[in-house]
């Protein structure tokens, strides 16, 4: 079923664990993860970068996200991720996504809070909650990610906004880690402590160590997005069968194994996160 952002986070907030909120960029990653929330009986969160939108992609993917969540007797919510406008977020309610996130975390303090909170009011006439991001969430090449959330400027934050949720810096980065990443639990506590138990946001999930992330879901981890693991099982799947020389040349049958692979993926995330059997 087809539910909004909200929904799946207070189910995770009730439970003390994260749901999983899985990049897709085609059909057959949209399958791979609907098949496995369906398997374990899990939430989940299917999300898309905007440059899909704003591109032709988004014209076949958009729509074949949420004819998987409609048909899906699990809760799945249908994402924008680090919306960066308000063209972005309205492309994104245009084709029918029940959660968004807004990336103002480049700005400066003043600026992304009234953004945010303007995408906020925008969303929530039409009953679609949003994410918001304080502490700019960079990539693993950046050189440096020393502007770790603070928890009183979150607080602050959460307070003027009305976010459902928070993505923070606490040692994360997107894209595969040079070493794994430590990161700053107490933190997270505090971030939670200070803004009154936001559900928070943990970027960068692909490469985390497991203690780790588990760590950060006891401290108020409730969602986890994971990207750069869901291009590499495809990647690996495709790459396996047409390897083996006795593949189908049909494009359907063929595309079975990438998206086995997609789905063993997403099953193992959706473990490590203690989403199963909670829908
Ligand atoms: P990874 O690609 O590092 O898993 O990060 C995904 C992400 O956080 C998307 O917003």
């Amino acid at each position: 079923m087809l539910v909004s952002l909200k929904d799946v986070i207070d189910l995770a907030e009730k439970g003390n664990f994260a749901i999983p909120a899985f990049n897709v960029y085609n059909t057959e990653t949209v399958m791979g993860v609907a098949k496995a929330a369906e398997e374990l009986r899990a939430p989940v969160i299917i999300q898309v970068y905007p440059r899909l939108l704003n591109d032709e992609v988004g014209y076949y993917l958009c729509p074949a996200i949420v004819a998987a969540a409609k048909k899906a007797t699990v809760p799945i919510c249908f994402h924008l991720d680090h919306g960066p406008s308000e063209m972005e977020v309205q492309k994104a309610l245009r084709w029918g996504a029940t959660g968004i996130m807004y990336d103002g975390s480049v700005l400066p303090f003043e600026e992304n809070a009234e953004n945010t909170k303007h995408i906020v009011d925008i969303c929530n006439a039409v009953d679609v909650s949003v994410e918001g991001e304080l502490g700019h969430i960079g990539s693993v090449n950046d050189e440096a990610m020393d502007e770790f959330t603070d928890p009183n400027e979150a607080a602050e934050f959460v307070k003027r906004t009305n976010v459902v949720c928070l993505a923070v810096l606490i040692g994360n980065a997107h894209g595969h880690y040079k070493k794994p990443p430590k990161l700053d639990i107490e933190r997270v506590k505090a971030i939670r402590e200070a803004t009154g138990n936001i559900p928070l946001v943990l970027h960068g999930g692909s490469g985390i160590p497991d203690e780790e992330v588990k760590a950060a879901i006891s401290a108020g981890v409730r969602k986890m997005n994971i990207g750069t693991d869901v291009c590499c099982a495809f990647a690996d799947g495709t790459k396996e069968v047409l390897d083996d020389p006795n593949r189908s040349l049909a494009v359907d049958i063929f595309m079975k194994h990438p998206i086995e692979s997609v789905k063993k993926l997403a099953m193992e995330k959706i473990r490590l996160v203690g989403a199963d059997q909670k829908a």
